[in-house]
């Protein structure tokens, strides 16, 4: 089989090279639970998700998947999709409690177990360092506004590289920085959950700087590693087309797409932001040169459009978001548009020049219930998944060298803000009892996959 059709969508899987990576992805602080156990310490996600009010029904992470202990059982779970690859974060403070000082050698076996278990199953670990949870004993030194998190970042990337490298081979210095420095420093509403320009401006510096010298550090212990950032990007559409609206799709853009993709490329920080943010960056010497270390790929992590209008009075960059009318959207409330994913997967080939492309996430949350006879039916994620494959599969016959696509996520597990409520997994979980069952999406997934590996087969 070459094209993949059913209702109404066709994927065109001879796009897709043979060795593509098939995988689902998660995060630590989301599923693993175990937040006291074996010498880790609490994380700014700890202390944010355990202040009341700041999450839906102030729930936490303290169990969540309780991960720790059933990894096994996620294990057979991806087997049971077909999956090839399996991207997971590292709870810096399980391996460093402090931050910087002591490993912890609990922590590091723990993940080396994981490693080994997946590459009993044949499944490639993609690790990513930094996931969002930093230990709260660097927050309480100034966290990420502060240049000596990110030699503490480069530092504790060495120490997992040193461990693991042996074994893994493709690696992630940060996801999402954005979400890290405008969510948790200027917005307010992740950890640390700050509302100050100047923290949010020096802490995106900071976050990229730490993933330049991560990077060397990883490169130094492991030489043959490939080494990526994880960017969570949109596509930006003026409300309307009034020159002010234009301008403020503009400025939108360059917050939510340049400012992190134009310094790892070479091409320093925007300089139309810098102004914007009248801010000064804390910039030493050769610091743009580290934050563009070569990288071997890029992930993607796509989810929704903008659309945004001009807002003079409101915050930074002054755009605010239009909630378009008669569009679909996901339970998050997300517009959904498929043929963004397509567009930047595209924009980062031409425009950027990417040499190598992951989507590293990519899924969709719903109000899912098991049903009396045991199944989870999830029509709507089922769509959102082979729509976006389908525009992946078109960005590739148009020349991005995609090699791989993650879906967001295995599990159900803690949405950050939003808690337990929002469901993004291919595998339902019943946080009561911690039953695990797939979703008619993971079977939908599954099909897709060994349609791929038969084509495959078919075409060696
Ligand atoms: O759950 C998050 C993930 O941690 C980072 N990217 C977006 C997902 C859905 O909101």
């Amino acid at each position: 089989m070459t094209y993949l059709e059913r209702d109404f969508v066709t994927i065109d899987l001879t796009a897709l090279p043979h060795d593509f990576l098939w995988g689902t992805a998660t995060s630590a602080y989301q599923i693993e639970g175990a937040v006291a156990e074996d010498g880790r310490s609490p994380s700014i996600w700890d202390t944010f998700s355990h202040t009341p009010g700041k999450i839906a029904r102030n729930d936490h992470g303290d169990v969540a998947c309780d991960h720790y202990h059933r990894w096994r059982e996620d294990i057979a779970l991806m087997r049971q999709l077909g999956t090839n690859a399996y991207r997971l974060s590292i709870a810096w403070p399980r391996v460093l409690p402090g931050g910087d000082g002591p490993v912890n050698a609990k922590g590091l076996d723990f993940y080396d177990e994981l490693i080994d278990g997946l590459l009993d199953a044949g499944i490639t670990p993609s690790v990513t360092l930094y996931h969002w949870d930093l230990p709260q004993a660097l927050q309480d030194r100034g966290g990420w506004p502060e240049r000596e998190t990110a030699e503490h970042f480069a530092a504790y990337a060495s120490v997992v590289a040193a461990r693991l490298g042996d074994r893994v081979g493709h690696w992630t210095t940060l996801n999402e920085p954005l979400c890290s420095a405008w969510i948790g420093h200027l917005e307010g509403k992740m950890a640390p959950g700050l509302t100050d320009l100047t923290a949010a401006v020096r802490a995106s510096y900071h976050l990229l700087l730490g993933h330049g010298l991560a990077t060397q550090a990883i490169r130094a212990a492991v030489p043959a590693a490939e080494v990526g950032i994880v960017n969570n990007l949109s596509t930006v559409h003026p409300a309307t087309d009034r020159p002010e609206d234009i301008e403020a799709a503009r400025r939108m853009d360059g917050h939510t797409n340049r400012w992190w993709l134009d310094p790892i490329h070479g091409r320093g920080f925007p300089e139309d932001m810098r102004n914007l943010y009248g801010v000064e960056l804390p910039s030493k010497e050769g610091d743009l040169e580290t934050i563009a270390a070569p990288l071997d790929w890029l992930g993607l992590n796509y989810y929704f459009p903008a659309t945004v209008a001009d807002d003079p009075s409101g915050p930074a960059p002054h755009a605010r978001s239009v909630r378009r009318l008669g569009v679909p959207r996901t339970g998050m409330d997300w517009e959904i548009d498929a043929s963004g994913i397509e567009t930047l997967l595209l924009r980062l080939t031409d425009e950027y020049g990417a040499r190598k492309l992951y989507v590293t996430e990519n899924g969709s949350a719903y109000p899912d219930v098991v049903r009396p006879d045991g199944t989870v039916d999830d029509p709507e994620r089922q769509d959102y998944l082979a729509g976006h494959l389908a525009a992946c599969a078109s960005a590739a016959r148009r020349g991005a060298p995609l090699a791989g696509y993650f879906a967001w996520s295995l599990l159900d597990n803690f949405e950050w803000a939003y808690g337990y409520d929002k469901r993004f997994g291919l595998v339902h979980v019943d946080y009561r009892t911690q039953a695990r069952t797939v979703k008619g999406s993971g079977h939908r997934y599954a099909e897709i996959i060994r349609a791929h590996r038969g084509r495959a087969r078919h075409a060696a």
